[in-house]
């Protein structure tokens, strides 16, 4: 077998590892912020005879333009934004991290630059890099917000052509205020990609930046069924921005990308909204479980509207990482020193979660306030 150094490889891909939590055995998993609770049985049925229908039809190619499932999308984002949502402005593809791949393929690249605020979701820079495009890290303050005029300032300085804000942001779990995000807007010529990924997990009054859609034809919010709605193996993210951006990612989007099962799976799913965002009340519990017992066994963390939280500080993350990983639970090791991730499982998990964290704290905490 050859080697990967023996290949004539882009030179901006050599050395890099890549993307993805580690597929580690373990009794809890918690490491990938996926929804814990299984699909409703009902919802069950009606994928099978949906998918079973769109069989039928599988030696012809999918609706390139997804235009029923576009539909029900945007009946979705008008609904829970209370901002109308035209299907022409909506996008979908195979996860949102293709739609983000999209829109780096169309408004990044060769010569361009985007830019983002760190620590954020890591996959931010690496399609970036895949599409040719130079990243920038943005700055954020210590306690992980973003101080809103010195983002501008920043953005005015460096003139990205992609700013992605990520609200609520991953791994932080922090959300960034909408004056914020025109802030960065008004000081851009560029894309400003909002990533709400775990909009729907958000604390009442974090308004989605849905709402800022209007009069703003370079803002783009992308979204996904990955995470609230619970669906992470449909593979299926979606973005709502002006037509035009639309218009322009069908230009670099592969003919027929998203498959006709995949777009059959997605409506029959958004047909069972409620039943499936009906979880995520519990999760949000969870959540605000596992923050207001972190001070009793002698850790913090930081304020989340996502559903999942950064808990420490550690003097070793990784080797609190491990310890808690021989309690058979398995966290994310972001790379944040002092920092770990837990996702908000359901009740049996964090309670196997916090029992754990009770165990190994008192050796790996740094005292509060270090
Ligand atoms: C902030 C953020 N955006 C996007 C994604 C990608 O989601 P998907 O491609 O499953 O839609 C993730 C997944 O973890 C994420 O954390």
């Amino acid at each position: 077998m050859g080697s990967l150094e023996d290949l004539p490889l882009r030179p901006e891909l050599r050395g890099r590892t890549p993307y993805g939590a580690p597929q580690v055995p373990a009794r809890y998993r918690l490491n990938t912020n996926e929804n814990p609770h299984p699909l409703p049985d009902e919802l069950l049925v009606d994928l099978g005879a949906a998918l079973g229908h769109a069989a039928l039809d599988l030696n012809r190619y999918p609706d390139r333009d997804a235009v029923a499932l576009r539909a029900d999308l945007a009946a979705y984002l008008s609904r829970t934004s209370g901002e109308a949502v035209e299907p022409a402005q909506v996008w979908a593809a195979n996860g949102s991290n293709e739609v983000l791949q999209q829109v780096l393929q169309a408004f990044g690249g060769a010569d361009r630059t985007a830019l983002g605020f760190t620590p954020s979701y890591s996959m931010h820079p690496l399609i970036s890099a895949g599409t040719g495009t130079a990243w920038v890290d943005g700055h954020r303050r210590a306690d992980f917000t973003i101080d809103a005029v010195a983002a501008a300032a920043q953005v005015r300085e460096v003139a990205p052509d992609v700013v992605f804000v990520t609200s609520p942001n991953n791994p932080t779990g922090t959300a960034v205020a909408l004056e914020t995000i025109t802030d960065i807007y008004d000081a851009s010529s560029g894309v400003v990609v909002v990533d709400e990924a775990y909009a729907e997990f958000a604390r009442a009054g974090t308004p989605s930046a849905l709402t800022l859609l209007p009069g703003r034809p370079r803002l783009v919010v992308s979204r996904t069924m990955s995470k609230a709605f619970g669906m992470a193996g449909l593979r299926l993210g979606y973005l709502a921005a002006d037509p035009a951006v639309v218009d322009a990612l069908q230009l670099v989007r592969l003919p027929y990308h998203l498959s006709s099962l995949t777009q059959a799976a997605a409506c029959a799913a958004l047909a069972h909204t409620d039943a499936l965002l009906a979880t995520v009340d519990a999760v949000k519990a969870q959540r605000d479980r596992i923050v207001e017992t972190l001070p009793s066994i002698g850790l913090t963390s930081v304020p989340s509207d996502a559903n999942f939280v950064l808990f420490g500080r550690f003097g070793d993350a990784s080797a609190a990482w491990q310890a808690l990983l021989d309690h058979g639970v398995l966290v994310r090791d972001v790379g944040l020193p002092g920092w770990l991730r837990v996702t908000a499982g359901t009740a049996a998990e964090t309670d196997a979660f916090l029992t754990a964290l009770g165990e190994v704290a008192r050796d790996h905490r740094t005292s509060l306030g270090d």
